[in-house]
């Protein structure tokens, strides 16, 4: 029977542990997007909880995908020294770290980055900022930028990447019906929604090799109106097998999707906990790639039974691990009480004033 605490690997990264720190953005990054001490010491505090693998925050692989302030930044080699730091910090305290490779698309911060931003279709309701549709030589270039993105992570020394294709962001509104209404070959079908992705996967796939773990994170559904839907997710899964992705983290829901949005509120029982498992199971009968799962997992118990059955291969966590950098260690110390996150999303609080993302909740309980 498959042990949460067991050694794994994917495409040769040895993992200690089946826990995952799922992408976060922190809010700790200079405004060019370059590492601060913060964000190494953010790193080093997640490694030294005992976390089998961090994945970084969203990097923005072009200056015009940023989505958020102080979010941590890609695009460039003059960010390589910052990012080779950061590597450096988690290996030196044994710990696996993944950069998450982004572009927000039509939801770019254009206050930030003072060009319109890019979006799959005219679809007026999705932007209210600035916003031009992406010819076919935008596309390219964005895919370019992915794998250059790819290139920076592997020369800084992360020992993978993560392509972003969920919430919303620019892949997965490709992915959705709801944003993408294309009539090219970018559009229509789910072979042609996902084609963009699949283009990122081999050419992030040329530009760092056949031996680097190179993963993907993506909606299982949309969970809004005319979304992304089970049966294509789990289409483009298949394709992404075929084309050699090593791991699928499996999210949903879009940053406007109401209550059912990526971070889902009052994860308060057992029965909310692990939102897309359900969704999950779908992924696990179709393919055969590794699969983390991401959305509510809040108890130890609840993780140990998801591995110990088979439904996905790692648990992954965000919300937890702000509130408790040391949740894996407790847990592994025996201490199997189950993580103190209320999922009240006030932690992204501090991060949009600019202080870095943190427990907002944590800190009032402790006055
Ligand atoms: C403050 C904050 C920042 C996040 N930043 C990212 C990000 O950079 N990339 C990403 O894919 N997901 C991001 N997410 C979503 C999480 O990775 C995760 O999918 C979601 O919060 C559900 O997991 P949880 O219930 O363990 O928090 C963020 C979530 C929060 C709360």
């Amino acid at each position: 029977m498959r042990k949460l605490f067991e050694e794994t690997q994917i495409n040769g990264m040895i993992l200690a542990n089946r826990f995952v720190r799922s992408a976060t953005w922190e809010g700790l990054s200079n405004d060019d997007g370059s590492v601060t001490p913060r964000l190494l010491d953010c790193m080093i505090a997640l490694v030294k909880g005992g976390v089998g693998l961090i994945i970084s925050g969203h990097a923005y692989v072009q200056r015009a995908g940023q989505a958020s302030f102080l979010q941590l930044g890609a695009y460039s080699d003059d960010l390589l020294p910052g990012l080779t730091a950061m590597a450096d910090a988690v290996h030196k305290n044994n710990g696996k770290i993944v950069l998450q490779l982004a572009h927000a698309g039509v939801f770019a911060n254009t206050k930030l980055t003072k060009v319109p931003s890019f979006a799959v279709s005219d679809i007026g309701e999705t932007s209210k900022s600035p916003h031009s549709v992406l010819t076919l030589p935008d596309i390219k270039q964005i895919v370019q930028n992915f794998a250059d993105g790819a290139k920076r992570a592997k020369k800084a020394g992360f020992d993978g990447v993560q392509i972003h294709a969920a919430h919303g962001y620019l892949i997965s509104q490709f992915l959705s019906p709801a944003f993408n209404r294309r009539t090219d070959e970018y559009g229509g079908s789910i072979e042609n929604r996902a084609r963009i992705l699949m283009g990122v996967l081999k050419s992030v796939r040329n530009s760092v090799g056949p031996d680097y773990p190179v993963m993907v994170k993506m909606n299982v559904a949309d969970f809004i109106e005319n979304g992304l839907e089970l049966k294509d997710s789990v289409q483009a899964g298949k394709i992404l097998e075929s084309e050699g992705i090593d791991a699928i983290e499996l999210s949903g829901g879009v940053l406007t999707g109401g209550k059912l949005i990526p971070s889902r509120k009052g994860i308060n029982s057992e029965a909310k906990e692990a939102y897309f498992l359900q969704e999950a199971k779908a992924f696990r009968e179709n393919t055969s790639v590794p699969l983390i799962l991401v959305g509510g997992n809040r108890s130890f118990k609840m993780a140990e039974k998801i591995i110990a059955d088979g439904t996905v291969d790692y648990i992954s966590m965000c919300r937890p691990l702000i509130r408790e950098p040391g949740l894996i260690n407790r847990w592994k110390s025996g201490d199997i009480a189950k993580s103190a996150c209320i999922s009240d999303n006030q932690c992204f609080g501090p991060a949009l004033a600019g202080e870095g993302v943190c427990c907002v909740t944590e800190k009032k309980e402790h006055v």
